[in-house]
């Protein structure tokens, strides 16, 4: 008996499926399902994990971090655009930008009708925290947007139905089309194949590829959510779609060791970050920003600039950074006219404070709880987190997509908007590239976008692909894999963690981002690389690529484990072969090329590349950056 004959082959067609169920794949569901009644089409959504807690917002935000305020004129959509463009240092499609711009502000007003609060001066006006984020009580944001997009698939009948904890190993291809996806419940014995005529890659970006600051006992604390393994970008890639941007990861500075968030301090509190010794260095390291102009004039200074600042501080032995938060909160109380007032103030600041943590980071609230801290007496120590991909931040990593019919000029335009170069492949969200700073409200609503569009091309190609058996019978055993190399060699050592015949997928990860911190510019190399560096990487990868054959697993949740370190590695090479390809510095703060420690102009573009599933090789190229909007 084989160990596929364990799980039950559950064979699942339908017209559009959407892959994830964060905020681009609830966007999408919400929109599909509009759609897809007109033309009585089939929604099929699957998540790795439960949508009412799934994703980068399961904990909860504090902010919504892109509302432009077109109705009121607040802002342009050429302000949103230029902002984007300048802390990417130019690196960002306005097409796409613009796109969702354009079409955000409506999605944060559906939020507030499902239920969303979100702060209101006594104008009854939204509560600015910056220029483009507005606060909220976010606690539930997930569980809302969830239940709208679910309340959208059951709409429609049979027609639309969603599954949980199934998760999705990669695609299913019939020549250049997309014709499906395959997977497997992390619950039950069950093996999915799904086919479809159109489908929309949702499953976030990737953690965990670099080693993190938190190890041992805290390891799994990260900024971003442990769940989020490099599905989108394997699944892509795999598929042969060309990708872009895989050398922008970003490097967040956050509170220190439970990663807080720090945009309330910055913006809406005006708090300032200062070396040990109390300077501020954004001041006193001003004159830096002339090496990487224009950039390094504009306003605010770039997230990647910001934070090179203060490597600058740390890498001369003046740290710990810490954020004023005592001086802060100082500042506001002052200005109260009244020592009543006053009293008023500072009770509704430490109550903004810790609100700030317990809606979208808990742990954080606890770090400050168990060691004492008192935000309006002491300052808080912040640093650099391990770099992580997740394009719909202040990142930019994702697939090549096509723009939109009315702004993309023609470079940027081949097919349906947010179709990826291969046929009836869309993306949205973390998954696609070049279109950073969409956040939490842009992905919902790119994802409507994208799924607009692949309800579109259902219409146009209404026959089902074909996928042959014998594919899907191969598939099948390599996914399983895994659990027969535990099976076979599990008696040959007492350990089960230890054996000589396999690696259990912890053990995969620990080495992957070992190679990734020691020679791609993690933490441990104060985010610094060179050509040797990563071409030694890249050596050290392909030996790992060689031990994928031997990854073992004890049952399905730790074949998922398994599957979660394949998807990672294709997002390590990636990374590793665009930074290579562009020889420059471009995001000091990000990473530096010791070797080419300058941004030059011959590389303000696009660095693309692609995996050949014909060949297996790999493609890099350039693509011209073309300002739409100036
Ligand atoms: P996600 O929402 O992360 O969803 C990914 C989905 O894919 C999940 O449902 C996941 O379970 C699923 N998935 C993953 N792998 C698989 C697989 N193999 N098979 C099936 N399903 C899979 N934005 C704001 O507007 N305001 C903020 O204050 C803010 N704070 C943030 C704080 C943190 C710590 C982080 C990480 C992000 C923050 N963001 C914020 C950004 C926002 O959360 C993201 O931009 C947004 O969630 C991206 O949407 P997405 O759908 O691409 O990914
Ligand atoms: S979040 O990812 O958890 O939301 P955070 O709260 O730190 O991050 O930042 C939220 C928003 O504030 C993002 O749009 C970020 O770009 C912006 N931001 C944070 N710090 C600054 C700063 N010093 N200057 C300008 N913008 C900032």
């Amino acid at each position: 008996m084989e160990i596929t004959d364990n799980f039950e082959t559950i064979e699942v067609t339908t017209d559009l499926l959407i892959l994830g169920g964060g905020m681009a794949a609830c966007g999408a569901a919400f929109e599909a399902a509009h759609w897809a009644k007109k033309h009585n089409l089939k929604v099929t959504l699957v998540d790795k994990a439960a949508m009412d807690r799934s994703g980068a917002v399961a904990m909860g935000l504090s902010a919504i971090n892109q509302y432009i305020g077109l109705k009121t004129g607040e802002n342009t959509l050429q302000d949103y655009v230029d902002y984007v463009k300048n802390d990417l240092m130019g690196i960002v499609r306005d097409d796409l930008v613009a796109n969702i711009a354009r079409h955000v502000d409506s999605s944060v007003h559906l939020f507030e009708k499902w239920g969303l609060p979100i702060w209101k001066d006594e104008q009854g006006n939204y509560v600015n925290e910056g220029r483009w984020q507005i606060m909220i009580n976010g606690e539930s944001y997930k569980t809302i947007v969830a239940e709208a997009a679910k309340n959208a698939l059951a709409e429609l009948g049979k027609n639309g139905e969603y599954y949980e904890k199934v998760f999705i190993t990669g695609p299913l291809m019939d020549g250049n089309r997309c014709a499906g996806a395959v997977g497997f419940s992390v619950r039950e014995n069950k093996f999915y194949v799904f086919k479809a005529k159109s489908v929309l890659a949702a499953m976030g970006g990737t953690v965990h590829v670099f080693k993190p600051r938190s190890v041992g006992e805290g390891l799994g604390r990260s900024w971003y959510p442990p769940f989020n393994s490099g599905a989108s970008t394997y699944f892509t890639l795999k598929a042969g779609a060309e990708m872009t941007c895989q050398e922008i990861r970003f490097v967040p500075v956050r509170f220190k060791d439970a990663y807080g968030p720090v945009g309330a301090w910055f913006l809406l509190f005006k708090a300032k970050a200062t070396n040990a010794m109390g300077e501020d260095y954004m001041e006193t390291r001003a004159d830096e920003l002339n090496n990487w102009l224009p950039y390094g004039k504009v306003k605010p200074t770039p997230a990647n600039l910001r934070n090179y600042l203060m490597m600058l501080e740390v890498n001369e032995g003046k740290h710990p950074i810490y954020m004023r938060t005592d001086e802060a909160i100082r500042e506001i109380v002052k200005k109260a006219e009244d020592e009543k007032t006053a009293k008023r103030t500072l009770k509704k600041l430490e109550n903004e404070a810790w609100e700030d943590f317990l809606d979208m980071t808990v742990s954080q609230a606890l770090l400050w709880a168990s060691t004492n801290v008192k935000p309006e007496e002491q300052p808080s120590e912040i640093a650099a987190c391990e770099p992580y991909f997740i394009g719909s931040h202040s990142g930019g990593s994702g697939a090549w997509v096509s723009g939109p019919e009315d702004l993309a000029p023609q470079e940027y335009r081949w097919d349906f908007p947010n179709m990826t170069t291969v046929q009836g492949l869309f993306a949205a969200g973390d998954a696609s590239g070049a279109s950073s700073h969409k956040f939490s409200s842009g992905s919902f609503t790119e994802g409507r976008i994208a799924a607009k569009a692949a309800i579109s091309f259902c219409v146009d190609f209404p026959d089902i692909p074909s996928i042959s058996p014998t594919a899907v019978e191969e598939i099948k055993a390599e996914i399983f894999k895994p659990l027969e190399t535990y099976s076979k060699f599990k008696d040959y050592s007492i350990d089960p963690n230890i054996n000589p015949n396999f690696v259990k997928p912890k053990m995969f990860m620990f080495r992957l981002q070992k190679i990734m911190d020691e020679y791609a510019g993690g933490v441990s190399n104060a985010f610094r690389t060179s050509k040797p560096l990563l071409e030694k990487g890249l050596e050290l990868l392909r030996f790992m690529r060689e031990d994928v054959e031997k990854l073992a697993a004890e049952d399905t949740h730790e074949l998922m484990r398994c599957w979660e370190n394949i998807h990672r590695i294709w997002q390590a090479e990636s990374h590793i072969r665009t930074i290579l390809f562009r020889e420059e510095t471009r995001w000091p703060g990000y990473y530096f090329r010791t070797d080419f420690p300058k941004m030059k102009e011959e590389w303000k573009c696009f660095a693309n590349c692609r995996w050949n599933p014909e060949t297996g090789d790999w493609e890099m190229k350039k693509r011209e950056i073309i300002d739409l909007i100036d």
